[in-house]
């Protein structure tokens, strides 16, 4: 028996890093999942070795959202699970963030998680309930200097997710909704950030693995075991919750 038996679940911005391994455990424990993203060819790679499926999505885009719910609906019959989780990072500091670049990241963050979740709620409620999962990020907890517009925007799930938490327990629809903030999780981003802000380049040292647990910087899985655990029926009396994964980066 798998935790997810059974279970329908969709999760945005699969194609890499903690949407891939989230997609990956969500399907291991029994679940079906549709992995959306733009970077169709791994996408697509993706989803036929983890036995999922593959939908093209900008989550940016109001319009698909309602394609990709009545998509899943017409060929799973349901909707338990939303994992909002596609992102980007500009390194940028207040002084140097454009215009261009805060409304970006706005879009991709904060426009795309309000249409998930306005979009699934429906959905959901048609089955009975449904947990809804938005990665938010320890940036919404403390704030990062060169990280404005990304702050700001986790900053914005964080609050979103709860007021929707809310509204559902007093609706009494039976969806939840949480964060999960995680720290510095060993993906293309934050390699990315790494290169940006130290021309440190972690694939190129002798032992990545060992470089990586010394720098603290967790695992995609190390994700993806908190949001199986949120997209499951055991955390059932969690709602409106922020669940840290970040081996206490934010109490240090
Ligand atoms: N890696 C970390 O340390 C870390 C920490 C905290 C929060 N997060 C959050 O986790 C999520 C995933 O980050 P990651 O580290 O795996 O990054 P990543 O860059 O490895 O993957 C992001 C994925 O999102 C997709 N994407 C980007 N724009 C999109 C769009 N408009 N529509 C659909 N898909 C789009 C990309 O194609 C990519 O597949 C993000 O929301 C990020 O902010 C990551």
């Amino acid at each position: 028996m798998g935790r997810m038996d059974g279970k329908v679940a969709i999760v945005t911005g699969a194609a890499s890093g903690l949407g891939s391994a989230d997609a990956q455990r969500l399907a291991e424990e029994g679940a079906t999942v549709v992995m959306t993203d733009i970077n169709d060819d791994v996408g697509t790679a993706l989803a036929k070795d983890y036995g999922a499926h593959y939908f093209h999505q900008d989550v940016s885009d109001e319009a698909t959202w309602g394609l990709l719910v009545a998509d899943t609906l017409k060929k799973h019959g349901r909707l338990d699970v939303l994992v909002n989780n596609a992102g980007i990072a500009y390194v940028a500091n207040i002084e140097e963030t454009t215009t261009e670049q805060w409304r970006r990241t706005l879009a991709i963050h904060l426009d795309a998680t309000f249409f998930g979740c306005q979009a699934a709620i429906p959905a959901m409620q048609q089955g009975g309930g449904g947990s809804i999962i938005n990665m938010s990020s320890t940036a919404a907890l403390v704030g990062i200097a060169p990280y404005l517009a990304y702050s700001a925007a986790k900053g914005g799930i964080r609050a979103m997710t709860k007021s929707i938490a809310i509204h559902c327990r007093e609706a009494k629809n039976g969806i939840r909704c949480n964060s999960v903030h995680p720290g510095s999780i060993s993906t293309p981003m934050v390699h990315q950030a790494l290169e940006s802000l130290q021309g440190f380049k972690l694939q190129e040292q002798d032992d990545p693995e060992a470089t990586r647990k010394a720098m603290g910087i967790g695992e995609p899985r190390d994700v993806a075991n908190m949001v199986l655990f949120l997209a499951s029926d055991e955390s059932k009396h969690v709602n409106g919750a922020e669940m840290v994964v970040d081996n206490g980066d934010t109490v240090v």
